[in-house]
């Protein structure tokens, strides 16, 4: 399996049932790919797209495709070679780019989890800027799943997440700082994306 997932538009388009399967597998053999090597982050994103499948009734059948495929990318960009600014979410979202993938699914990797916090800390808002922040059932359930998750791939709820993450990073350091901002953003999305499964 080549790292090579450049099929232009292929998460997120409009091809059926046969597609939509080999778009899954074809993410889930690049995470394989890029992330296995780095242990934890691996079994971190393994959960995160696990996660993504069971919130796929949070957003519309025809984006549930979309929403796995990008728990499988979301941190792509923590891959040694695809390391370009140090800040994960965009680097992912370069590479997804420069593959050929639609600008949808590069900006939700490029904003998951409130990312715009961190990259006002490391001065990255203009090369952030590139992908539009999407509002909605996605993101939300995107960063749901990533925030629910833990380092290791446990099963967190957020605040689990949240007191991990600021045990592991200094408060007053770049995250630190960026996930204490974050808090309510994502509090929000994940409140919204049980309120959309309770109701589906
Ligand atoms: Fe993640």
């Amino acid at each position: 399996m080549s790292t090579d997932a450049g099929e232009p538009g292929l998460p997120g388009a409009e091809d059926g049932q046969v597609a939509l399967t080999t778009g899954r597998a074809i993410a889930a053999a690049v995470a394989r790919e890029l992330l296995a090597p780095l242990g934890d982050r691996y079994r971190h994103t393994v959960n995160v797209a696990a996660q993504a499948e069971e919130l796929s009734d949070a957003v519309p059948p025809e984006d549930r495709e979309l929403l796995v495929v990008a728990a499988w990318w979301h941190d792509l960009g923590y891959a040694p070679d695809l390391v370009q600014t140090g800040f994960h979410p965009i680097d992912g979202a370069r590479y997804l780019a420069s593959k050929g993938h639609t600008p949808r699914l590069c900006a939700l990797v490029a904003h998951h989890s409130a990312a715009t916090f961190e990259a006002a800390e490391r001065g990255l808002e203009v090369e952030l800027a590139d992908w539009p922040r999407e509002e909605g059932p996605v993101p939300d359930a995107l960063w749901t799943a990533d925030m629910t998750t833990g380092p290791g791939g446990e099963r967190f709820d957020y605040a689990e997440r949240l007191s991990e993450i600021l045990a592991r990073y200094d408060q007053d350091s770049i995250v630190g700082r960026a996930m204490s901002r974050a808090q309510p953003s994502i509090q929000a999305a994940i409140e919204r994306t049980n309120s959309r499964l309770a109701t589906a």
